[in-house]
């Protein structure tokens, strides 16, 4: 390994203070083979000469969190969040009257999860309009769900062989998602530190898979920043992994599907 004690310290704080994901103690071989390719596209002799470069060039400090970032995702990930969409959150929107259903997809990685959403309310409830809005930090991540292409090993994880047929165009090797799905999500450079974008008061948001890499304090803010635009009487989704609990007593697992579901205290709109 080249990478020193000190250069690691300065990729860390750097990816802490831009995106919040802590890289502690145990991180220095992922951060020395995420940061390999872009010290050999940069002709410099290793990692550790390319922190040495990045103190001097802020231009590079971009690429560098996106390199940090961890952007594993699939198809109806967990399912049970999607079993809980299709048999209570939907049908509720649905019996209220609804006509149209805003999605915030939070930290969405490469669109699997808003193009699922967008699958699940098309086929099951053709009397909604899903307007999704799906963010993410990573500009690479939102080039690729905004053009909807996959390849076979994407398709592979977790889409239904129906699904693929239904909503899929063959171009050569890789699959693109139908124009009319595309047309219901609009992918948004976001960052979670930020104020939540626009496309709100939001219905359902999914925020799953990422709160994970946040220290608590952070946690209670992005948390309290998704309860700005959650809708009133509107779901929250958080991955398998995370929780409200302990962090931000406003919210309230609801049994649904056995899946992360929260809603906030406060009384439903009729
Ligand atoms: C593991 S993926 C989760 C993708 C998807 N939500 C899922 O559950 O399959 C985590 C995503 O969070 C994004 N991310 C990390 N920190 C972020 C931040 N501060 N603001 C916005 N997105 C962030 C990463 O770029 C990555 O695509």
């Amino acid at each position: 390994m080249t990478l020193t004690a000190e250069s690691f310290d300065f990729v860390a704080t750097l990816v802490r203070r831009r995106s919040a994901i802590q890289l502690g103690v145990g991180k220095e071989y992922l951060v020395e083979s995420r940061l390999s390719p872009l010290a050999r596209s940069a002709g410099v002799a290793d990692v550790d000469a390319y922190v040495h470069a990045l103190r001097r060039d802020v231009t590079l400090h971009d690429q560098v969190v996106e390199a940090l970032t961890t952007n594993e995702t699939s198809w109806f990930r967990d399912l049970t969040p999607f079993t809980a969409l299709r048999s209570t959150v939907l049908p509720e929107l649905a019996a209220a009257g609804r006509t149209q259903v805003r999605v915030w997809s939070a930290a969405c990685s490469s669109g699997q999860e808003a193009y699922s959403i967008a699958m699940t309310v098309a086929d099951e409830f053709p009397q909604l309009t899903a307007s999704i809005t799906a963010t993410d930090l990573s500009e690479q991540m939102l080039v690729q769900g905004r053009a909807g292409r996959y390849s076979q090993l994407e398709v592979n994880r977790g889409l239904p062989a129906i699904m693929l047929v239904k909503h899929f165009q063959r171009q050569g090797a890789t699959f693109e998602i139908s124009p009319a799905l595309r047309r219901g999500v609009t992918f948004r450079s976001h960052n979670l530190l930020d104020a939540p974008p626009p496309g709100g008061p939001f219905d359902v948001i999914f925020l799953r898979n990422v709160l994970i890499y946040f220290d608590v304090a952070t946690k209670r803010e992005v948390l309290s920043r998704v309860r700005s635009v959650l809708a009133p009487g509107g779901t929250l989704f958080l991955g398998a992994a995370e929780t409200t609990i302990g962090i931000d007593d406003s919210w309230q697992r609801i049994p649904s599907a056995g899946a992360s579901v929260y809603r906030t205290h406060e009384k439903r709109a009729a």
